[in-house]
């Protein structure tokens, strides 16, 4: 099989070409931070998290659109490539609501992991200004928090891609941006089926299982592996159960 020789980090790795930086990095157990991508959808290239140094580029690049070549001499932890990184994510933060200690999300958000994983507080350009606020949608599984959505797509993107049911799509401009339905109105109103792939998709707590709010963070809750018995597919999902029963589906 054809292969392509790259350097990475001092090391050097054999990839199969047509692959990106990001696949060749995690494959080696390289951590590179991300928060638009999603192996289940096509490459996207919008928060510029993963951004790395590579040999005579002009410009540090997005790992997880750009594709590997025989040759290439690649950084993903230089001083540059973390300083860049350190301030995408904290203009990402500037407008985020800091409320880790409440959040559903916490323990299974990328967001919190990145930040993390950077020491950083979200306080450097901290903006007053606010996006919107808890969407009061009467559906009753998907809970929807606009001033937690940091724009990354991944929902409108699945719904697209794979449930194809196009049931959501960007509104607004610049930073009022926001993930809208057809006119505004519930979830219910339009071509959703409620399949739940936009809240598996998102990196934050802006979408989430309102069944499975106030039920304990992630870690207290036992996950019981079962095989979807709607259609038969029979795909593998994780049942969520607490000390009331179960508390969601994944
Ligand atoms: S979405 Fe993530 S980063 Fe934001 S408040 Fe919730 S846990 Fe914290
Ligand atoms: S629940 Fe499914 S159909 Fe509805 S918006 Fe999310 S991904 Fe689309
Ligand atoms: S709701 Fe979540 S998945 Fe959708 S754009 Fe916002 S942060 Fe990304
Ligand atoms: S993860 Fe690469 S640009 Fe968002």
């Amino acid at each position: 099989m054809e292969t392509v020789k790259l350097t990475i980090n001092d090391k050097t790795y054999e990839a199969e070409p047509g692959k990106t930086i990001l696949e060749v990095a995690s494959e080696n157990d390289i951590w590179i931070p991300t928060l638009c991508y999603d192996k289940r959808l096509d490459p996207y290239g919008g928060c510029r998290m993963c951004l790395v140094e590579v040999k005579g580029a002009r410009q540090l690049l997005p790992s997880c659109i750009s594709r590997i070549n025989d040759g290439m001499v690649v950084n993903t932890e230089s001083e540059n490539v973390r300083r860049t990184r350190k301030g995408v994510l904290e203009y990402i933060l500037s407008d985020h609501p800091l409320d880790c200690m409440t959040c559903e999300a916490t323990g299974c958000c990328e967001l919190q992991d990145v930040a993390y994983s950077m020491d950083i507080k979200g306080e450097r350009f901290r903006s007053e200004e606010k996006r919107g606020g808890e969407l009061h949608d009467r559906n009753k599984l998907i809970y929807r928090e606009t001033p937690k959505c940091i724009r990354c797509g991944r929902c409108v993107r699945i719904c697209d891609e794979v449930t194809q049911e196009h049931a959501i799509e960007f509104g607004g401009r610049g930073f009022q941006m926001w993930v809208a339905t057809p006119f505004g109105e519930s979830l219910l109103d339009g071509p959703c089926v409620l399949c739940g792939q936009c809240v598996s998709a998102c990196p934050t707590g802006a979408l989430y299982e309102k069944q499975a709010m106030g039920r304990g963070r992630p870690y207290q809750v036992k996950k019981v592996r079962s095989t979807c018995g709607y259609c038969s597919v029979g795909c593998q999902i994780d049942i969520h159960v607490d000390h009331k029963g179960i508390n969601k589906i994944t």
